[in-house]
């Protein structure tokens, strides 16, 4: 590693420490409510532990760009309660919107080895958007249940009137080869994220379309641009969400209603903080197929920094919220089927 490299990713990891260990010790109560009887080993519950107390840290405060950029619309969000969905559901709020934030609220997959959201986390998004004046809607749901997502759509025009921005940001991932899948391994993260997300506008979309105007953002990946060793199911749910997105986009401009997708590079967030993520990451990096299976978070950071062009080794929440408002907003009402990367230049490497 450069000797420049290596102080920028020191500075990170230093300030990234402070408020992991800092929010450990008051999460362990919480973490017994919502991950019960999924880790054994001490190792990995303190992985949940911090991925959970990491929850907790993820308080970003939101910021509005103009005046009133959002102002007067609604905005469904799924998978608000934590990570990227929060961080989306603040800033949006900052810019004058009001929030109907859904989420599963419980384990996703007959197992899921990452921190499970809580009721908790849905009512912490509540009230950082409550901070900014807004309204917030909180609706406990599966994206995987039609029936449940058209009544949601049906209750939030009765409560609000009408529905401007929607955001399919709900997923979940799982790590093993292909060959070594179980058939839910393949199919149930197949439904989650594509289905889901597929669902999500199936729902809400003719709201929209019925008052001829609106938006639609969707949540890939840069691992639906590329393969992803050990991740088939998730990068293969991705690239189906890229082309439902322009399938969509497709479709939906002569109602002026725009479809696009935020690109997110490695955000830190419960879906990644865990020692699977790291020691898949290393393996990448290192073009192995033995990586470290129980790396610290650390080692991981380390290793990734140098291969992103912006030298951090992950993003943060916040950092994808921006492009999120901008595309929802007045202002992006030209751009539709369009991929937003938002990486850390992560993607440059890329061919699209
Ligand atoms: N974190 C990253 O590095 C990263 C990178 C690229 C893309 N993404 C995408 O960004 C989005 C948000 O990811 P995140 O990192 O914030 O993850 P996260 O796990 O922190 O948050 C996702 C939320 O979605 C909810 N959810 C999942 N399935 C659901 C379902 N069936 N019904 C309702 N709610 C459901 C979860 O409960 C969770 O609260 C996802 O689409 C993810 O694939 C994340």
């Amino acid at each position: 590693m450069q000797e420049h490299e290596g102080n920028i990713t020191r500075r990170r990891l230093l300030a990234k420490g402070g408020m992991i260990v800092g929010g450990m010790a008051a999460s362990s109560s919480l973490l017994g409510q919502s991950s019960s009887g999924q880790q054994s080993s001490g190792q990995q519950s303190s992985t949940l532990a911090s991925a959970q107390s990491l929850t907790n840290a993820q308080t970003w405060p939101g910021q509005a760009f103009g005046n009133g950029l959002l102002s007067g619309k609604v905005a469904v969000i799924t998978g608000a309660a934590r990570g990227i969905g929060r961080a989306i559901a603040v800033d949006m709020a900052a810019n004058g919107a009001d929030i109907v934030g859904l989420d599963i609220c419980s384990k996703i997959l007959p197992v899921q080895e990452y921190a499970v959201t809580t009721r908790q986390d849905l009512d912490q998004t509540g009230q950082l958007v409550q901070k900014h004046g807004r309204k917030f809607m909180p609706v406990v749901g599966d994206v995987r249940d039609m029936t449940f997502l058209r009544s949601t759509a049906d209750k939030v025009e009765q409560q609000f009137g009408h529905i401007d921005i929607v955001v399919a940001n709900a997923a979940t991932q799982l790590y093993k080869p292909l060959l070594e899948m179980e058939d839910w391994e393949w199919t149930d993260v197949i439904n989650n994220n594509l289905n889901g997300t597929a669902n999500t506008l199936r729902a809400f979309g003719p709201r929209l379309v019925k008052r001829g105007q609106g938006r639609i953002i969707v949540l890939a990946s840069m691992q639906g641009k590329h393969g992803s060793k050990n991740m088939a199911s998730y990068s293969a749910s991705k690239w189906g969400i890229i082309g439902l997105m322009k399938s969509a986009a497709l479709e939906l401009g002569k109602s002026k209603v725009t479809v696009n997708a935020l690109i997110p590079g490695l955000v830190d967030t419960p879906l990644t903080h865990n020692e699977s993520r790291w020691s898949t990451l290393i393996g990448e990096i290192e073009a192995t197929d033995n990586p470290p299976k129980n790396p610290t978070e650390q080692q991981a950071a380390q290793a990734r920094a140098p291969h992103v062009p912006l030298k951090v080794p992950w993003l943060k929440p916040e950092d994808l919220a921006p492009a999120a408002v901008f595309l929802a907003s007045d202002l992006a009402a030209m751009v539709t089927g369009a991929c937003y990367d938002v990486t850390g230049g992560d993607d440059a490497n890329n061919l699209s």
